[in-house]
């Protein structure tokens, strides 16, 4: 038997239904908010990433799928989506549209990370964008935007995390202190840890391993690094969030595992989630589009939510949909009469399914399996009487109607 690749899954129903459920309340959010959506393809120039996300990461550094293709160039499974917005926004000169360019996107992302509850190789991101602007106001609306995301869904009790990483120039002292103290402590550390305190010492804030920590709570905070600037868009951007009455928690240990983050960073948890608890993140990319070739600056903001892990916490609230009208022909004769009603039922945009069986009893039994909201049966009497008997499945009623008053009684039974 072939299965599937390890870390990537099929979605099957019913559990399709939620992920549907999921992406429409999206959309809607995304409308509200004036945001248009953007697709941008599976693949792009390894470049793209080794550049917007950064060597060091572990994105870069470790879980890319990158291949070789036949012309002898080097292409990668986007393992996100922000640099692939960017450059789209550069390559069509989207800073030449009208205000800002506010795009989102719902679609795959290939990581090779180690599978576990919540963590794929293939996963899912439903994702926005603003492009053009540096205002706080903004970091404080696409922060409004992605909770009132969680909310339609139909989550609570999760956690937002916010802390600012500062301009290139605050950052890059930070990360001088860093690799000061770092000389003392890194030989104390991981491999990983020990490499990044010489190459890219924020990134030493990522590690996950748990004898490490404790000495990378003794290292600075970045927020004694910032620049008045800084400090000042930082203080806007919690004023806003306050104005708004969106709760949040100042994490200063919160660069992010992606090197194009400027200023604001974000992060949503979920308690329900276990060890992969962050449903979401997000912040600032100020810079980004420069270092892509763009001419012009383009300052940014977005976010990208981890869908798997969002259907995941919101799974068993969601109601399956159930079939309308389950119809069951006694013949051959039947069998093609049927056939048409269906049709003509499906019109008034229910959802029929026309039995095949040949036993009535087992067709009644299906029937009920598939939790039709009605059954009609359909013989050879019906045929010549165009009449119908229609049950109602949870009440048991049942009624003979002409063809007319059938249809009628389901159009007004939506
Ligand atoms: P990220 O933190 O790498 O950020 O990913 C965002 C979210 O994607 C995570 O919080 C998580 O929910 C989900 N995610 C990541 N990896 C996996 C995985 N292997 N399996 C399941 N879910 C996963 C970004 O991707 C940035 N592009 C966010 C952003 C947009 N920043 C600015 N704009």
């Amino acid at each position: 038997m072939i299965r599937s690749v390890k870390g990537m899954r099929d979605i099957l129903p019913p559990s399709s239904a939620a992920w549907n459920h999921v992406e429409a309340a999206a959309r809607r959010v995304f409308h509200r908010f004036n945001y248009q959506e953007i697709r941008t393809p599976i693949l792009e120039e390894t470049a793209l990433f080794v550049r917007g996300v950064g060597e060091e990461t572990d994105i870069v550094s470790k879980e890319m799928y990158t291949f070789e293709d036949r012309d002898g160039s080097s292409l990668t499974m986007r393992p996100e989506n922000t640099a692939s917005v960017l450059r789209a926004y550069i390559e069509h000169r989207l800073d030449q549209q009208p205000g800002l360019q506010k795009l989102y996107y719902i679609g795959p992302m290939f990581r090779r990370e180690r599978p576990q509850k919540g963590r794929y190789r293939q996963f899912y991101q439903i994702g926005a964008e603003a492009i053009g602007s540096d205002s706080p106001a903004i970091d404080a609306e696409v922060i409004e935007l992605v909770v009132g995301l969680l909310t339609e869904v139909g989550l609570s009790d999760f956690t937002l995390l916010i802390n600012s990483v500062g301009s290139k120039q605050s950052r890059a002292r930070y990360n001088e202190a860093l690799r000061e103290q770092l000389k003392e402590l890194a030989p104390k550390m991981c491999t990983d840890c020990r490499r990044r305190a010489e190459t890219n010492p924020l990134r030493v804030l990522d590690c996950k391993v748990p004898e490490d920590q404790p000495i990378i709570d003794r290292l600075p905070s970045i927020l004694d690094y910032l620049d008045d600037a800084d400090r000042e868009h930082f203080r806007e951007v919690r004023e806003f969030l306050d104005e708004r009455g969106i709760a949040y928690e100042v994490k200063p240990r919160l660069v992010r595992g992606l090197d194009y983050y400027a200023r604001t960073t974000f992060e949503i948890t979920h308690g329900a989630l276990g060890a992969q608890n962050a449903i979401l993140g997000g912040g600032r990319y100020d810079g980004l589009a420069e270092l892509l070739g763009s001419k012009v600056p383009a300052p940014g903001i977005g976010f990208s939510i981890g869908e798997d892990r969002l259907v995941m916490t919101t799974e068993n609230q969601i109601e399956q949909p159930s079939l309308g009208v389950y119809i069951a022909p006694m013949g051959e004769a039947a069998l093609r009469h049927c056939a048409v009603l269906a049709s003509e039922i499906r019109r008034l945009d229910l959802s029929v399914e026309v039995g095949t069986e040949r036993k009535l009893k087992r067709m009644l039994e299906l029937a009920n399996k598939l939790r039709a909201r009605y059954t009609l049966i359909v013989g050879d009497n019906e045929i010549v009487t165009q009449s119908y008997a229609l049950k109602d499945m949870s009440s048991g009623d049942q009624q003979t109607l002409t063809k007319q008053a059938l249809l009628d009684h389901l159009a007004r039974a939506q």
